[in-house]
């Protein structure tokens, strides 16, 4: 049986990887902040699930949440880290208050720092981590200068944990999602819904993937478990975007494609 921590599991992209590895027969330990969404999720998915109510952005909560952990798998290794934990917060680098800077840097680029620094030393041979980035990694909308700017250097993280850790046979990879249909995307969308449902400000946000929707928590989960499964033994230090083809298209349209 497969042994695996995910950050940032009880809601969102995070839950959608913890059912997967649950369906997968795995023993899955989620850290995350929302005591009751754990207690949730724990109802929901059984004894597989084992909830540790941590705050990423404390790294002695997370050193301590791995010594829980290494205690409760007796000395067996863990297989995976997946690291989910993240807020999604707003400005362009002249109206981003020091506070909204911290946040972000303390838990979307700490949060995944000092969770690797805690559990990667718990991997066994062959395991892996996946870093959920995201497509703004790669270009950005407006007004999300920390935001952006954490998740691209989380790709940097990647490819140097790849580098430092191929000798122990752990593989290190990120997931670029575009939009996906998760409490964070919706509190996104009731924001800036300029009195529209948040229904048709996702389905508006969705049009703009050449897919022509957002994607389900499923479908991203799907490719974290891929990439921590024996088919990606060769994957590491990649970025894999899941983005219905987002950052593919280019914002020129032809006269023509207007008509
Ligand atoms: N939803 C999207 O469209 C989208 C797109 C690209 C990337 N992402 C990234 O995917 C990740 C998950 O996003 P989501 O949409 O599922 O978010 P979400 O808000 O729906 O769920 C995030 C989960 O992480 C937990 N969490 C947040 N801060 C925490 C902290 N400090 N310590 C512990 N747990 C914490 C929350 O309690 C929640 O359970 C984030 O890193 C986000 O930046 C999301």
């Amino acid at each position: 049986m497969s042994q695996v921590v995910v950050t940032g599991g009880a809601a969102g992209i995070g839950r959608g990887a913890v059912e997967r590895f649950v369906a997968a027969g795995a023993r899955v330990f989620v850290l995350d902040r929302d005591t009751e969404a754990l207690a949730a999720l724990r109802a929901e998915l059984g004894d597989q699930v084992n909830a540790l109510t941590v705050d990423v952005g404390d790294r002695d909560a997370l050193a301590a949440a791995a010594g829980q952990v290494s205690a409760a798998l007796g000395g067996e290794p863990l297989s995976a880290l997946v690291c989910a934990a993240g807020v999604q917060r707003y400005g362009t680098v002249v109206e981003t208050p020091d506070t909204v800077y911290d946040d972000v840097m303390t838990i979307n680029v700490g949060g995944v720092f000092f969770a690797c620094r805690s559990f990667v030393p718990l991997l066994s041979r062959g395991g892996s981590v996946v870093v959920v980035s995201s497509v703004q990694a790669y270009a950005a909308q407006h007004g999300v200068a920390a935001y952006s700017m954490g998740k691209g250097a989380l790709l940097s993280l990647v490819r140097a944990m790849a580098v430092d850790h191929a000798a122990d046979g752990i593989r290190v990879n990120a997931v670029c999602p575009g939009s996906v249909d998760t409490p964070m995307l919706r509190s996104a969308a009731a924001e800036f819904s300029g009195g529209r449902s948040t229904d048709e400000v996702v389905a508006e946000w969705g049009r703009s993937h050449p897919l022509g929707r957002v994607a389900t928590p499923g479908e991203v989960a799907e490719v974290i478990h891929f990439l921590t499964s024996p088919a990606a033994a060769f994957v590491t230090g990649a970025d894999v975007k899941v983005d219905g083809g987002l950052t593919a298209g280019l914002a020129v349209v032809l006269p023509e494609e207007t008509k």
